[in-house]
């Protein structure tokens, strides 16, 4: 069955809600119980549904739903050949969608040339991405020490993402891709993160 971009915004979105709000009105969070201090997000007392969905992390029952969503829409032809229209001398990074009361995004990146990223995090916010077409090596890098504002990364584990997989970077993930043929990714953001501020990464070795 197919999805359209407006499917997979309102879906996402009823499962965003669910987490801002929880089943009985509170905010909940169990990767906290999980997660090492490291990986947890900030202390939040903010009270928008907007603020608990791009600043906390994401609950497992969400981060599964999101990921199911992703899939499907990365498998689809027809919401991949509508949604992925980059143009030469376009920009990489394409907003598909914004929420405008809780303010995630999908977003589409297309990569025509080989692309080597460095270790990074989305500062606050977390994102899911979907690999749409091609393959990126991704790895996880652990952070080993954080001194004066700057995290210390070690590599703790590579992986090669194709077509359909999807993976959760969490508030505070360090991972890296490389790309070394043109790829489509499909990512879902907990909020914009062009608007965001970077962590100071350093990989160590
Ligand atoms: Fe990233």
């Amino acid at each position: 069955m197919t999805i359209t971009l407006e499917d997979l915004a309102r879906r996402l979105k009823d499962c965003l809600l669910i987490q801002a709000n929880g089943p009985d009105g509170d905010s909940i969070s169990s990767l906290d119980s999980v997660l090492p201090n490291s990986e947890k997000g900030p202390e939040t007392n903010h009270g928008t549904a907007a603020d608990k969905v791009a600043f906390q992390n994401l609950t497992a029952e969400s981060a599964g739903q999101i990921c199911s969503l992703i899939t499907q829409a990365c498998l689809d032809d027809d919401f991949v050949a509508s949604n992925f229209t980059r143009q030469s001398g376009d920009d990489v990074r394409q907003i598909l969608y914004q929420d405008p009361e809780l303010e995630f995004c999908i977003c589409s990146h297309v990569y025509d040339e080989p692309a080597i990223g460095k270790p990074h995090d989305h500062g606050p916010s977390w994102a899911v991405y979907g690999q749409a077409e091609g393959e990126t090596e991704m790895s996880d890098w652990a952070i080993v020490k954080q001194e004066q504002g700057t995290r210390f990364v070690r590599k703790s584990r590579t992986y090669t993402m194709v077509r359909g997989d999807t993976q959760v970077y969490n508030v505070g993930s360090v991972h890296a891709p490389v790309r070394e043929a043109s790829v489509k990714l499909l990512r879902v953001e907990g909020t914009n993160l062009d608007n965001i501020t970077r962590s100071t990464v350093k990989p160590l070795d």
